[in-house]
C-alpha cells in the first residue's frame, strides 16, 4: 500500500501544483486585456504641442474608463524625463523602461495591497515622432482571486477527488486481493506439525499458486524422509531385538555355568552373537546413510576402475582364506565418472561381500569394468548357487533375505547397494552369469558428458 499511495500522494501534490499556475495564468490573461484596453486608452489622451506633453482627460470619461464594481484602479502617465502627466503620483514608478508597441504586465504591491500593473511605453498617438511616454495602470486582485478560487475549485477539486477514490479503491483491491493469502496464513498456522498433507490451494490469487506448490512439495519430500525414518527406527527396533535377546540368553548361560570348558563355549557362542549385532548395527547405519531422501550428495571426478582396483584388493585375504579365486578385470581407458567414490567403495564391498559369501570354497569371483558410449559398467560375478528368478527383485529390500542360506548376514546390503544407485541415477541388474553358473550384478552409472565433466 505504501509503494501505491505515497506516489500517488506526490503525483497529488504535483497536480495541485501544476493547476494551481495554469488556473493564474488563465485568470491574469483574462483580465491583462482589460488593464492593457485601459493603457491604450489613456495613450489616446495623451497631447503633444511641439513643445511638450499634455494630458487631456474629462472627468466624466475618466469615470467610464474607471468603473470598476470590485476593484480599485489607478494609473500614472510618466515621460522619460520623470515629469509625471497624469495620474497617481504614489504609484510605484518602474525604472526599467521597455520600448515597442507590447504591454507589460506584472504583479507589485501599492498600498499595501497587491495589485497587478499593465506597463505600456509608447509615443502618443496625436504626435508619434515625439519621446514615448510611460502609461502604468495598476488593479487590485479581487477579480483575480476570484475568478482563480473558481477555476482552482473546478479545476482541482474533481482531480483530488479522482484521486482519493482511486486510493480508496486501490485499498480495498489490495485488501481483498490479498485476503486468500490472510486465510492461507490461518490455515498453516492453526496446522498440527504432524499434518505434512497439501494445503489446498483453491483461491489464492495465481502469483502466489507457485509458492503454495513448492511449499506443497517440500512438504511432500519431508513426509517421505519422516516416513523413512519412522519405517527405520521401526524395523531396526524389530531387528535388532532378537539378537540382543540371543546375547542375553547366551549371557545368562555362562553365567550359570561353573565349568570352565562350558564357560569357555558359551562365551563363544556370546561372541559370533556379539559379532553379527555388530555387523546389523554397521549395516544399519550404512543404509540410513545413503538414503537419498536424506543425502546431500558432494559429488567429484573419479575414476572407476581406480576405486573399484581398490575396493577388490581388500578383499583379497577374505577370498584367499575361503579358498575363492578373487579376479579383478580393468576396462582399457580410465573411467571417469561424477559421484562419491566413498559411496561406491561400499557399494562394490557388499557385492563382493555377497558374492565372496554365497559361493561355495573353490568358487571364482570377478570384478570387471566396462565402458560403453553411454553408461560405465561395474559387474561382480560369481559361480555359485544361482538367486531363483523370482527373488531377484526381492533380494534388493531391506531385511530380505533368502531362505535356506547357511550364511550369517543382515539382509541389509543389497538394500544399501540400491541405495548408492539410485544416489548416482545408475541402474542395477541381475542376470544369469554368462558361462552358465552363477550371478552377475551390473551396475550401470551414465557417463558425464564433456562440457558437464568439465564444469
Ligand atoms: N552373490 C550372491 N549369490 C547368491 N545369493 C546372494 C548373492 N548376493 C545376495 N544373495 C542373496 O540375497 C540376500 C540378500 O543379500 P544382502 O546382501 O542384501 O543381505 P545379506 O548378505 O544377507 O546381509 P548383509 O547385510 O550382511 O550383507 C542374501 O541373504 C542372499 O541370500
Ligand atoms: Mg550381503
Amino acid at each position: 500500500m505504501r509503494l501505491v499511495l505515497i506516489p500517488l500522494s506526490v503525483i497529488l501534490l504535483i497536480d495541485i501544483a501544476g493547476s494551481y499556475f495554469v488556473v493564474r495564468h488563465v485568470a491574469n490573461s483574462v483580465y491583462d486585456i482589460e488593464l492593457n484596453e485601459i493603457a491604450r486608452e489613456l495613450l489616446l489622451h495623451v497631447t503633444h504641442d511641439g513643445r511638450e506633453f499634455g494630458f487631456n482627460l474629462s472627468a466624466e470619461a475618466e469615470r467610464t474608463l474607471f468603473l470598476d464594481e470590485e476593484d480599485d484602479v489607478f494609473y500614472l502617465i510618466t515621460t522619460d524625463d520623470g515629469d509625471i502627466l497624469a495620474g497617481d503620483p504614489t504609484l510605484p514608478a518602474r525604472k526599467k523602461r521597455r520600448n515597442g508597441s507590447e504591454t507589460a504586465y506584472y504583479d507589485d504591491v501599492f498600498d499595501g495591497k497587491p495589485v497587478r500593473i499593465a506597463l505600456l511605453h509608447s509615443q502618443p498617438l496625436v504626435h508619434p515622432a515625439s519621446e514615448p511616454v510611460t502609461i502604468q495602470v495598476a488593479e487590485t486582485q479581487g477579480k483575480r482571486d476570484r475568478y482563480m478560487r473558481t477555476l482552482l475549485l473546478q479545476v482541482i477539486l474533481p482531480q483530488v477527488l479522482l484521486i482519493l477514490i482511486a486510493g480508496v479503491l486501490i485499498w480495498r483491491g489490495v485488501a481483498q486481493g490479498l485476503a486468500p493469502l490472510r486465510k492461507l496464513q490461518h490455515e498453516v498456522g492453526m496446522r498440527s506439525h504432524l499434518d505434512l498433507s497439501p494445503i489446498h490451494a483453491t483461491d489464492v490469487p495465481g502469483e502466489v499458486e507457485p509458492l503454495v506448490g513448492a511449499v506443497n512439495d517440500l512438504m511432500t519430500r519431508v513426509d517421505a524422509v519422516l516416513g523413512f525414518q519412522e519405517r527405520f527406527i521401526a524395523d531396526t527396533a524389530h531387528q535388532l531385538r532378537t539378537p540382543v535377546a540371543g546375547l542375553k540368553a547366551h549371557l545368562e548361560l555362562a553365567l550359570r555355568e561353573t565349568d570352565f570348558t562350558q564357560v569357555q563355549r558359551a562365551l563363544g557362542h556370546l561372541y559370533t552373537s556379539a559379532e553379527r549385532l555388530s555387523r546389523l548395527v554397521s549395516q544399519l547405519l550404512s543404509l540410513a546413510r545413503n538414503e537419498p531422501h536424506n543425502v546431500v550428495a558432494n559429488f567429484q571426478p573419479f575414476d572407476l576402475n581406480q576405486v573399484a582396483l581398490r575396493a577388490t584388493q581388500d578383499w583379497v585375504p577374505h577370498a584367499y582364506k575361503k579358498d575363492i579365486d578373487l579376479g579383478f578385470e580393468a576396462s582399457e581407458k580410465p573411467v571417469q565418472l561424477n559421484g562419491e567414490a566413498v559411496r561406491v567403495t561400499e557399494m562394490i564391498n557388499n557385492l563382493v561381500d555377497n558374492a565372496i559369501r554365497y559361493t561355495p570354497s573353490g568358487g571364482h569371483v570377478t570384478v570387471r569394468i566396462l565402458q560403453d558410449e553411454e553408461s560405465a559398467h561395474l559387474i561382480v560375478s560369481d559361480d555359485g548357487p544361482r538367486i531363483p528368478v523370482e527373488e531377484r527383485q526381492r533380494i534388493f529390500e531391506r531385511f530380505h533375505r533368502l531362505l535356506g542360506t547357511h550364511e550369517e548376514g543382515s539382509g541389509l546390503g543389497l538394500a544399501i547397494v540400491h541405495e548408492i544407485a539410485t544416489l548416482h541415477n545408475a541402474a542395477i541388474a541381475l542376470e544369469d552369469d554368462t558361462d552358465g553358473v552363477g550371478n552377475t550384478f551390473t551396475v550401470s552409472f551414465p557417463i558425464p558428458h564433456a562440457e558437464q565433466h568439465q564444469a
